[in-house]
């Protein structure tokens, strides 16, 4: 029997569980490894991601489910067992990135439309058989002078409308990501600039997701906070929890049963400062929680080194922060525990 997205969702959500975002394509994943100094072969790409899946702790007590990217989704640990057989048996849910990635959109420069929907639906069938039970699509908006434009938010929009369809109908749930970016140059707008323009972004993702007919009740939201541009940082924590909350509070309808944020360039204790004054300080119709990469995975990174000795230290490191974000989904991280670590 198949399950009901409404349910896949739910358990995406449960008990103060997030998402570890560990879909790097290729080519992402070759920019973290460059800081690392490691060559990006799929062995070491298999041994890194190894070490986070095999982070027992983690995986059974914080992290409901794994984005990955199609290379890992069909990889098997150096053992050979398959590594959506490690996630399911710590009973996180396999994941997929369906999109192939933000392009140059025609007639819009600085901005980018999604590609990735012609043959989504034979690839979603055999995402589904490979044990995928939901899916990630990540629409790109950037803000600077004259930006973002109005066409570029309705195209990335109806991609994600579409996407988000034809994952229900394969028995998908769609994690619905429109990012507006803190870090697209030149970064130095304000809080209130990615307020409006998350505002109008949102706004426009929810009339295209009924007008596609999706159920609210079967998806997950992964949007980014309001935040002010990456040169730009100013505002305090409790600024952004207010602006994010107030956002998303006039644009999320509460059928939706979950947000799940991007990390989006915060540094990883921002990311988890941030998520817990939310649902520390604020009544919400919504579970929020994270669906980070680089504010789950940087200092775990860091830790290994590339280096096969280093993997306890790199699991540690990653155990870590995937308890302080799993509090922060429940609205209890507090400062001190960083330190106590
Ligand atoms: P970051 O948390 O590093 O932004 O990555 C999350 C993600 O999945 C972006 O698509």
């Amino acid at each position: 029997m198949t399950e009901r997205l409404e349910d896949i969702a739910a358990k995406m959500m449960a008990n103060g569980k997030g998402l570890l975002a560990a879909d790097e394509s290729t080519a992402t994943i070759k920019k973290r490894f460059d800081t690392i100094n490691l060559v990006s072969t799929e062995e070491a790409r298999r041994d890194y991601r190894e070490m986070l899946f095999r982070t027992d702790e983690a995986m059974k007590t914080c992290i409901s489910g794994v984005i990955l990217y199609e290379e890992t989704l069909y990889q098997k640990a150096a053992d050979g067992t398959p590594f959506v057989d490690i996630l399911k048996a710590a009973g996180s849910i396999p994941g997929i990135k369906v999109d192939t990635g933000a392009k140059p959109m025609a007639g819009f420069p600085g901005e980018t439309v999604t590609e990735g929907l012609d043959g989504l639906a034979d690839r979603l069938a055999a995402y589904y058989k490979a044990g995928a039970r939901f899916a990630k699509w990540r629409g790109v908006i950037a803000i600077a002078d004259g930006l973002p434009t109005w066409g570029s938010i309705k195209a990335n929009s109806q991609a994600l409308a579409r996407y988000a369809a034809l994952c229900q109908q394969a028995g998908i749930v769609p994690i619905v990501e429109p990012e507006v970016l803190m870090d697209g140059a030149p970064a130095n707008h304000t809080i209130d600039r990615c307020a409006e323009v998350t505002e109008w972004v949102l706004r426009t993702v929810f009339t295209d997701l009924y007008d596609a007919r999706v159920s609210l009740e079967g998806m997950i939201l992964k949007p980014n906070m309001v935040i002010d541009g990456k040169n730009a940082r100013r505002a305090s924590v409790e600024e952004v929890a207010e602006k994010t909350v107030k956002v998303l509070k006039a644009t999320v309808p509460s059928a939706v049963p979950g947000i799940a944020f991007l990390s989006g360039g915060q540094s990883s204790k921002e990311a988890t400062a941030h998520l817990s004054a939310m649902n520390a300080g604020y009544d919400l119709p919504w579970g929020l929680t994270y669906s980070y990469g680089r504010a789950l995975q940087e200092d775990a990174l860091n830790a290994w080194g590339g280096k096969p000795e280093n993997i306890a230290a790199g699991q540690r490191a990653f155990l870590h922060r995937a308890k302080m974000n799993t509090l922060a989904a429940k609205g209890s991280w507090k400062k001190d525990l960083e330190k106590a670590a």
